[in-house]
């Protein structure tokens, strides 16, 4: 051990001035590094508010596009959409997403042909469809993970078809990545990304995105809890990583982030792949009511995603990417 003995060493010297600390800093933060999340759905109006997290929007087509074309600007190249479902087009199976004409896949059709470049990432689960508001179909009331898969597999060939280039299973049943790189391998579709959501806790985090896709009511006290993991496991999100690398994924992701970020970690330090982490709807709002109610400065935002960085993620779903790129820009 070398010695590291006051006044030989001052760690005061390297952060007296700001240009120092930049210097010296071991972490950054870029837009290169963050992917903003966005709610779409079937409306007349181009955005509505979600009441549950201030600054973000559900949009129409319309306004999906605009939207994309302010974060292009602000240097932010990746999306992931996620949909609010007419609660009429909801059932038992999620049957409307096998339509290729649901908002996700028009979204994607469109995004594809205006904006090539841009990043498109969509979500692989049933619950935005469901009736039930699982992730999954119920036999005996019980979600079916080896039925789900099955329609795991249809989707998620639909949404690479319509071109999402990257597809993120949500839904954490056992063998999704192995049968949706099977399907995608059997349709020549040999360049499409899976991003694993590997460890996704059954996380009460996620209450304002529940509220914003709408399916909070559908699921009512019903918890996910027999296909999320157990948030006292981190053993078990080694475990589910290896597996998702084995069936096929190339990127990796834990949601959610700040109280999680152990698991970002030790994932990113045993297997050395790309490592992502989600910020899920709680975190933002409840930084973002604090920043707005005067009661936390807003660089705490900042702060929490610079942090996801420090712990090893290589990129952040953030639904403060758009501020957050504006303010790195100016
Ligand atoms: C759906 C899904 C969820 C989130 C992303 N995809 C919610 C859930 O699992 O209930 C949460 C995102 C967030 O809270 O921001 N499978």
């Amino acid at each position: 051990m070398i010695k590291r003995t006051y006044p030989q060493s001052r760690l005061r010297r390297t952060r007296a001035k700001g240009y120092l600390r930049d210097l010296v800093a071991e972490n950054h933060l870029s837009t290169n590094d963050l992917i903003q999340p966005i709610f779409i759905a079937d409306q007349q109006e181009m955005k509505i508010d979600i009441p549950s997290m201030p600054g973000i929007y559900r949009h129409n087509l319309e306004s999906l596009y605009a939207e994309t074309e302010e974060l292009i600007k602000q240097g932010i190249k990746s999306v992931a959409i996620f949909p609010a479902i007419d609660s009429d087009k909801k059932d038992a199976q999620g049957s409307h997403a096998f339509d290729d004409k649901n908002i996700v896949c028009s979204a994607l059709r469109g995004l594809a042909e205006r904006f090539p470049e841009v990043i498109k990432i969509a979500d692989v689960a049933l619950d935005p469809y469901t009736d039930h508001g699982h992730d999954g179909v119920l036999s005996d009331s019980r979600v079916d993970n080896d039925q789900t898969l099955k329609l795991l597999q249809e989707q998620a060939l639909l949404l690479a078809q319509s071109g999402a280039d990257v597809l993120a299973p949500s839904d954490m049943m056992d063998g999704r990545v192995k049968v949706i790189r099977n399907i995608l391998e059997s349709n020549g579709l040999v360049d499409t990304i899976i991003l694993s959501y590997t460890a996704k806790y059954a996380s009460s985090f996620y209450g304002p995105f529940r509220e914003a896709v709408g399916s909070a009511a559908n699921l009512g006290k019903a918890s996910k809890k027999t296909y999320q993991m157990n948030f006292a496991n981190l053993d078990e999100a080694l475990h589910e990583t290896a597996m998702d690398i084995q069936e096929g994924a190339d990127i990796v992701m834990v949601k959610p982030g700040t109280a999680y970020l152990d698991v970002v970690h030790a994932i990113k330090s045993k297997f050395q792949i790309p490592t992502f982490v989600y910020q899920v709807s709680g975190e933002y709002s409840m930084l973002k009511l604090s920043i707005e109610k005067g009661w936390l400065d807003k660089d705490v935002m900042l702060e929490s995603l610079l942090c996801c960085k420090r712990a090893g993620a290589d990129a952040i779903l953030t639904y403060a990417a758009k501020q957050i790129a504006s303010e790195l820009n100016s």
